[in-house]
């Protein structure tokens, strides 16, 4: 190939693989890759409920219905079967931690993958019968 050695695309390609390498490292420090068992602990959902009403109330109301807020129509949080992204125990904590379409904010830089998980008990807690947590 006239211009471009070899060892040039080599190199090149080394560069790009320790790159892939990296960026997927760094998300998946961040994403579990599984649920943690606070999220399915009654004792959990019960700190996670204080933290909801500080950090989530003002978007989805105190009872998650989001029905009284006008700013923001964000999502009913007792009823899974209408949202978009995802309702499992780790798509919750995705969307907390990552935020979820245009305006549910991303919570990482705040909060503490501990209270995310307690959080995400909370949620559960106040959907379904079927996917409350059950655990102490
Ligand atoms: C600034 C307002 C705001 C705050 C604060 C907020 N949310 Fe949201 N949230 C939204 C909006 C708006 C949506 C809908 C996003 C969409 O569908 O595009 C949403 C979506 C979600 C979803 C995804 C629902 C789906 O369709 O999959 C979950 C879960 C959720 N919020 C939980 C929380 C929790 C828990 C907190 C507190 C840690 C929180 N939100 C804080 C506005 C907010």
């Amino acid at each position: 190939m006239p211009g471009i050695s070899r060892g040039v695309i080599i190199r090149f390609t080394g560069v790009w693989t320790a790159l892939l390498l990296f960026s997927s490292s760094l998300h998946g420090a961040e994403m579990p890759s599984e649920a943690d068992p606070m999220a399915f602990s009654k004792a959990a959902a019960v700190v996670g409920k204080s933290h909801y009403l500080i950090n989530c109330q003002q978007c989805h109301d105190a009872d998650g219905r989001a029905l009284a807020n006008i700013d923001y129509i964000a999502a009913d949080l007792t009823a899974p079967g209408s949202w978009y992204y995802g309702s499992s125990a780790l798509h919750i904590f995705s969307s907390i931690k990552f935020g979820a379409g245009l305006e549910m904010p991303p919570f990482k830089a705040e909060l503490s993958d501990e209270v995310i998980w307690q959080i995400v008990a909370h949620v559960l807690n106040i959907g379904p019968q079927a996917s409350r947590p059950q655990q102490k």
